[in-house]
C-alpha cells in the first residue's frame, strides 16, 4: 500500500489521531510533556521497557519509542489477539489503579500499555505494540514505506 500522510501539526498536545494504513488502525499521539516525564518511571513494571525485542524498528529501541519524542506513532492491534486498545489519559483512575499514569488498555482481556505502547508485566499481550515504518519531516507524517 501507498504510504500515508498526516499533518502532525493538526495534532493538538494530549490528542490521539487515528488513521488507516493497510487496513489497520495506527495512532498518532501528541505527547504533553507530563506524558513523556511519567514513562521513564514505569520500566520496573514493563515486560520489554527498552523494546529489545528484535521485532521493533532501531528508533523504538529505547523508553520513547519514537522519532520525535512528543510523536507517538503506534499500530493500535493488541499484540495478544488483535483488538484495539483504547486510550486512558486519565491519572489513577478507579478501575486501574492509583499508579495508572495513562496509556492504553485492550477491552478484550485486560492488557495494559503505557504512552509508548509498551506492555505491562503481567498482561496477556507478550510483547510491546508494534510501530510501524514511518518518516518525519517537519510538519509531515509518512507512515509506510
Ligand atoms: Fe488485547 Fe487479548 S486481544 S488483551
Amino acid at each position: 500500500g501507498a504510504p500515508v500522510e498526516v499533518d502532525i501539526s493538526k495534532i493538538e498536545p494530549g490528542q490521539l489521531l487515528v488513521v488507516e494504513w493497510r487496513g489497520k488502525p495506527v495512532w498518532v499521539l501528541n505527547r504533553t510533556p507530563e506524558m513523556l516525564a511519567a514513562l521513564p518511571t514505569l520500566d520496573a513494571k514493563l515486560t520489554d521497557p527498552k523494546s529489545e525485542q528484535p521485532q521493533q524498528p532501531d528508533y523504538a529501541k529505547n523508553e520513547l519509542r519514537s522519532v520525535k519524542p512528543e510523536i507517538f506513532v503506534a499500530l493500535g492491534v493488541c499484540t495478544h489477539l488483535g483488538c484495539s486498545p483504547t486510550l486512558r489519559k486519565e491519572i489513577g483512575p478507579a478501575d486501574l489503579g492509583a499508579d495508572w499514569q495513562g496509556g492504553f488498555l485492550c477491552p478484550c482481556h485486560g492488557s495494559r500499555f503505557d504512552l509508548a505502547g509498551r506492555v505491562f508485566s503481567g498482561s496477556p499481550a507478550p510483547i510491546n505494540l508494534e510501530i510501524p515504518p514511518y518518516k518525519l519531516s517537519g510538519s509531515t507524517l509518512l507512515v509506510g514505506d
